[in-house]
């Protein structure tokens, strides 16, 4: 166990591109484990700072993203233990946190940004934030605005871009708050402030997204009570509990996984194992759409672990045909569209995704992205506002290109994956930041049978 220096150098903001591409590979097989849960490394993290006591954590994801929240949290006055298998968190208590002397540099990360927005909305100091250019242009009003009906005083660039300024109140307002998008993100910013609210802050999402949240609040002593009203899924939060430090294991990421497994749908004769994947509900939606598209997944060992639901999930090379994706099954499966696009240009017949406007905002405008680099491989895609249809060939495409992946780690490993299936390989402009989310993606997947390089 090696605990490191208490602030890990802040990320570059100027790194290196790192060209990268992939060939047309021999089946995959085996066994490959991928790294822990992102959105549960974040939380973990996050609320073991929160908390009393110590918060030991198995499987965390060593990406970027979780690196710049351990980070940030020491620079509110955590403790951060790194181990080679286990970190440990103690905490300060909800309300403990100090002032940092620096600027918190998020990074790449979303997550990291609007839950620790909401975290210190809560906190009578002034935090400073900022991130990679991806980051910088990514919206935050969402959280904005409700952080400040709370009390939450936010000083942003224009449109409610980073870098800010966020001085937290010493007794912030609990609230009623209807998420006008589905983003989990924004419902946990606002249940975070209400940590340190008196009284109940109330959550309303019209579309159920990823509750990491609420069930690992719960696990650590908050009362959190959740029911279905007419107008969507209300979730009632307690304020001003004690946080007491817990044991959490990280499950390996549905969103990582999806990525070897879309692999082995599409490079013809493999049969690839993806042990212990979270498998939450909110989370599986590219599941349901590729197995409706005749993917053969089988789901083995369903177990639960720390409260997460997991199985190994076993894949089989498939002929994938084309479908509607239902647009309600969108906040299940928001991160998965690009990889999903990757199986739709090698299925036969059409592929149609709506509703998926939200991944305009992501990392990188998802759609454009998607459509830039499949129009260079040789598919027919067509876009709009919120949605996204794509013309499957009925076999790979021709490949060739050279995509850009616009700071995004999911358009980085999407468009490799599509290259272990191009008769021509496809290579993307810069691979770097599949280090935030899926350290150790090109080891793995070489491991298992693809071709790099
Ligand atoms: C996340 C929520 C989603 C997802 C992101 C992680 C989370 O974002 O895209 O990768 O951990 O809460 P939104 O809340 O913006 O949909």
């Amino acid at each position: 166990m090696s605990a490191t220096a208490p602030h890990e150098p802040a990320p570059l903001k100027h790194k290196a591109t790192r060209p990268l591409s992939t060939h047309a590979s021999e089946p995959l097989s085996g066994t490959l484990r991928v790294p822990g849960d992102k959105s549960i490394s974040h939380r973990a993290l996050m609320f073991g700072g929160l908390a009393v006591g110590e918060t030991r954590i198995e499987g965390l994801l060593l990406g970027e993203d979780v690196r710049a929240t351990a980070a940030a949290m020491e620079q509110l006055g955590a403790t951060v233990e790194r181990g080679a298998d286990v970190w440990r968190v103690w905490g300060r208590g909800v309300g403990g946190l100090r002032e940092p002397d620096d600027v918190l540099d998020l990074g790449n990360s979303g997550t990291s940004a609007r839950l620790l927005m909401g975290v210190l909305a809560g906190q009578p100091i002034t935090a400073f934030m900022t991130g990679d250019a991806s980051l910088r242009r990514r919206p935050m009003n969402r959280v904005i605005e409700p952080l400040s009906r709370m009390g939450a005083r936010v000083v942003s660039r224009s449109g409610g871009r980073l870098p800010l300024a966020l001085t937290g109140s010493a007794e912030p307002m609990p609230i009623r708050y209807t998420l006008p998008v589905a983003s989990a993100q924004v419902k946990s910013a606002v249940l975070l402030a209400g940590l340190a609210a008196a009284g109940e802050t109330q959550v309303i999402e019209a579309h159920p997204t990823r509750d990491h949240t609420e069930l690992m609040l719960r696990a650590f002593g908050a009362e959190i009570a959740v029911e279905d009203m007419a107008e969507g899924r209300l979730i009632r939060l307690t304020g001003q509990p004690e946080l007491t430090g817990r044991p959490v294991k990280v499950p390996a990421d549905p969103s990582s996984a999806a990525f070897p497994v879309v692999a082995a749908l599409l490079v013809p004769g493999s049969r690839l194992t993806v042990p212990g994947v979270g498998m939450n509900p909110h989370r599986t939606g590219l599941y349901a759409t590729l197995r409706e598209m005749g993917a053969e997944i089988a789901f083995e060992n369903e177990r639960e672990e720390a409260g997460e639901p997991v199985a190994d999930l076993v894949v089989a090379a498939s002929a994938l045909t084309g479908i509607e994706v239902p647009p309600e099954r969108a906040p299940a499966m928001i991160d998965e569209y690009p990889v999903l696009a990757m199986a739709a240009a090698c299925a036969r017949g059409r592929t149609v995704m709506r509703g998926v406007g939200e991944l305009r905002v992501k990392e990188s405008d998802r759609i454009a992205a998607v459509e830039a680099g499949l129009k260079a491989c040789g598919v027919t895609v067509e876009s709009g506002d919120d949605w996204l249809v794509i013309e499957g060939l009925g076999h790979p495409p021709k490949g060739g290109a050279t995509v850009a992946t616009h700071l995004d780690h999911r358009i980085a490993m999407s468009f490799l994956v599509l290259g272990l299936v191009s008769e021509d390989g496809v290579a993307v402009d810069d691979a770097g930041p599949i280090e935030t989310s899926f350290p150790g993606f090109v080891g793995l997947m070489t491991a298992a049978g693809a071709s790099f390089g």
